[in-house]
């Protein structure tokens, strides 16, 4: 595998998913495959399990690992091409990137939507350029519009916990104080139609998802209504994507929230969120501590999806 992407770039997810069980049965048998072999993680963006699960995944491996943070202690980089840089940054990441490509193997980066302009969020302007210029095996560590790793990491999270073979999973927005992109849904429902579950989106009118990920999921506004019967609620906010609202907050409605009186509609659905979640905005608290929450053993498989990607790529070198 030289890119990943998206959940295209994965092949097969039934070989996925046996891959990544094969991986958590014992983490540390592809110990030597990354000897002398060096991952650089590249954030534009902060990070908590990203950052620790992708490190922890490259030493399972054997590999040497060095994380730049742009933000914090680099030149700030300019991204976009045919500016006059006379303002604040004082490095391109056309010269940036090939110079990092000859320090490692493998890259990751994290480089989110600005939510400014669609167009230049949606062509995936930054971790193209990665791919382009880097010379070096890329993948995504959450780009502008998908996180692959996540949904990667909850796909394995669903088959470990479902007692059917085709659940009821469904995706539900909930409000949040600022702006978010739209990767984790997106890249959820991605992997949700692949997947072939029964799977449905639910959110207030507004917050349409662009098509192509929505697929075949069925979109229902009433929450209460798309939660009857679910296995799984996966709970997420994210900022409007249609036309020119781009990036807007629409709603803040709390009646979205997450809490025990929606849960008690579900076949006792299990609550998944990709985490950092805002408490008693997305879900409440009780939710989020009951015995149904899976949100820690969702986190803990971010280490499996990111193993199961290097281990690709180290064996494409
Ligand atoms: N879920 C996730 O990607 O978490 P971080 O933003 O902390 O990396």
């Amino acid at each position: 595998m030289r890119y990943f992407t998206n959940v295209n770039d994965i092949g097969d997810l039934k070989v996925a998913l046996k891959e990544a069980f094969e991986i958590k049965k014992d983490r540390f048998q592809f110990d030597t495959l990354g000897k002398n072999k060096t991952l650089m993680m590249v954030f534009f963006n902060s990070s908590l399990r990203t950052r620790l699960s992708t490190q922890k995944a490259a030493m399972n491996l054997g590999m040497n690992v060095i994380v730049l943070d742009v933000n914090q202690g680099a030149w700030k980089l300019e991204t976009e091409r045919g500016v006059i840089m006379d303002g604040d940054k004082p490095e391109h990441l056309l010269e940036a990137i090939p110079v990092m490509g000859v320090y490692c193997d493998i890259i990751g980066v994290r480089s989110f939507a600005g939510l400014e302009d669609r167009e230049y969020d949606y062509n995936e302007t930054v971790i193209n350029q990665f791919i382009k210029y880097s010379g070096k095996p890329v993948f995504s560590m959450e780009a502008a519009t998908r996180h692959p790793l996540q949904s990667y990491a909850d796909l394995i999270t669903i088959e470990e916990y479902k007692t059917t073979e085709r659940p009821k999973v469904v995706l539900t927005w909930a409000p949040h104080p600022r702006a978010l992109p739209q990767a984790v849904p997106n890249s959820f429902a991605e992997w949700m139609n692949a997947a072939d579950y029964d799977f449905v989106i639910t959110h207030p009118r507004g917050y349409e998802l662009d098509p192509q990920f929505v697929g075949n999921a069925r979109v229902e506004y009433d929450q209460r209504k798309a939660f009857e019967g679910a296995d799984f609620i996966y709970a997420k906010n994210w900022s409007a994507y249609s036309g020119d609202n781009y990036g807007k907050i629409l709603s803040k409605d709390m009646d979205w929230t997450v809490d025990t009186e929606k849960m008690a509609l579900t076949n006792q659905a299990y609550f998944m969120h990709c985490l950092p979640v805002r408490r008693n905005m997305i879900v409440s608290d009780d939710v989020i501590e009951s015995e149904r929450s899976i949100v820690i053993p969702e986190a803990a498989n971010r280490e499996i999806s990111a193993q199961a990607v290097m281990k690709k790529m180290l064996l494409s070198l």
